[in-house]
C-alpha cells in the first residue's frame, strides 16, 4: 500500500516539492508528508517568521527543508524564490498551491478590498507560481502541479462569493494547465477539502460547528492528513493517468 511504503519505497525519493502557505495547517501537513516520502521540501509562506519555525521543527525532525517569506501574489518575490531553489536543486518536480485566505462577508457588505484580496491571493497566487514553475517543468519535460481548492468553489456559500469565485476559478484553471501541458509531461490537478480542522475553521462557533456536522455524512470534520493523502497520491506515480481532476475531500458533505 503506497501509503505504508518505507526506505527504499519512498514514494518521492529525489523529488523536489514547493508547497505555498506551509508555514501552518493543511500546506504544513502536505510538507511534512512530503519529507517523510523522500522529497526535498520547500516551505513558503508570507509569514516569514513562522515559516522559519516551521523550517526548524522540520530539521528537528530530520529533515533538512528550505524554507522563503514569500508573498505569492508578487511575480518577482516567486521569480526569486524558485531562483535559489534552482541553484540548490537544479530542479523542480512538485508544485502545491495552497496558499489561500478568506475574508467573508455578504455580498452587499463585501468590500472591493476584500473581494480583491482573496482574488489575488487564491487565483492570482496559484496562476504566478504555475506560470514560474512551468518555465522549469517545461523544460525538464516533467512536473506534477496540485491546487487546493475547496468544496465552497463547487456549492457556493453564502457570504462567500470572493472565495468561492476563487476556488472556482482554481478548478476552471486546473483544467487548462492540465489541457495546455500534458504533452509535455507535466500533470495538474485539484483537491477540493470540504471543512477541515485548522486556524482557518477555528474561528467557527460552535453553533456553526454543530450545524456543520450535521451536514457531513462521516460525522466529523476534516483533518490536514486527510487532504495530505490525497495530494500524496496526486504527487505520486500512483496516479500517473490522471491529469486535470478535481479530488473532492469533504466526508461526502458536497454529494
Ligand atoms: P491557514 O490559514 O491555516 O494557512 C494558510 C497559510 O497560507 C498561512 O500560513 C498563511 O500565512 C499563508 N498565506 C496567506 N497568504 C499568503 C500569501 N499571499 N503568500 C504566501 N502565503 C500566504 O489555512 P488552511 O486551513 O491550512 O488552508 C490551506 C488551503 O486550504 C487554503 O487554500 C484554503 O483555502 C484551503 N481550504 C481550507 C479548508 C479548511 O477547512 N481549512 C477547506 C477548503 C479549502
Amino acid at each position: 500500500m503506497f501509503w505504508l511504503s518505507k526506505g527504499e519505497n519512498l514514494q518521492l525519493k529525489d523529488k523536489v516539492a514547493l508547497i505555498t502557505g506551509s508555514a501552518r495547517g493543511i500546506g504544513r501537513e502536505i510538507a511534512l508528508t512530503f519529507a517523510k516520502e523522500g522529497a526535498s521540501v520547500v516551505i513558503c509562506d508570507i509569514n516569514t517568521e513562522l515559516a522559519n519555525q516551521t523550517q526548524k521543527e522540520f530539521k528537528a525532525m530530520g529533515f533538512d527543508v528550505l524554507s522563503f517569506g514569500v508573498d505569492v501574489t508578487k511575480f518577482e518575490q516567486v521569480e526569486e524564490m524558485l531562483n535559489k531553489i534552482l541553484d540548490k536543486f537544479k530542479r523542480i518536480d512538485i508544485l502545491v498551491n495552497n496558499a489561500g485566505i478568506a475574508r467573508d462577508n455578504l455580498i452587499l457588505r463585501l468590500s472591493e478590498a476584500d473581494w480583491d484580496a482573496v482574488l489575488n491571493v487564491n487565483l492570482k497566487g496559484t496562476f504566478n507560481c504555475t506560470k514560474a514553475v512551468s518555465r522549469v517543468m517545461l523544460k525538464q519535460k516533467s512536473g506534477n502541479i496540485i491546487n487546493i481548492a475547496s468544496i465552497i468553489g463547487m456549492i457556493g456559500n453564502p457570504g462567500q462569493a470572493n472565495y468561492a469565485a476563487s476556488k472556482a476559478g482554481i478548478i476552471a484553471l486546473t483544467k487548462s494547465v492540465a489541457r495546455e501541458f500534458a504533452s509535455r509531461g507535466i500533470r495538474c490537478n485539484a483537491v477540493a477539502p470540504g471543512y477541515i480542522q485548522t486556524e482557518m475553521t477555528a474561528k467557527l462557533s460552535p453553533d456553526v460547528t454543530e450545524k456543520l456536522l450535521n451536514q457531513i455524512p462521516l460525522g466529523k470534520l476534516g483533518s490536514p492528513a486527510d487532504v495530505a493523502g490525497v495530494c500524496l497520491f496526486l504527487a505520486s506515480s500512483e496516479s500517473s493517468y490522471i491529469t486535470g481532476q478535481t479530488i473532492v475531500v469533504d466526508g461526502g458533505m458536497a454529494m
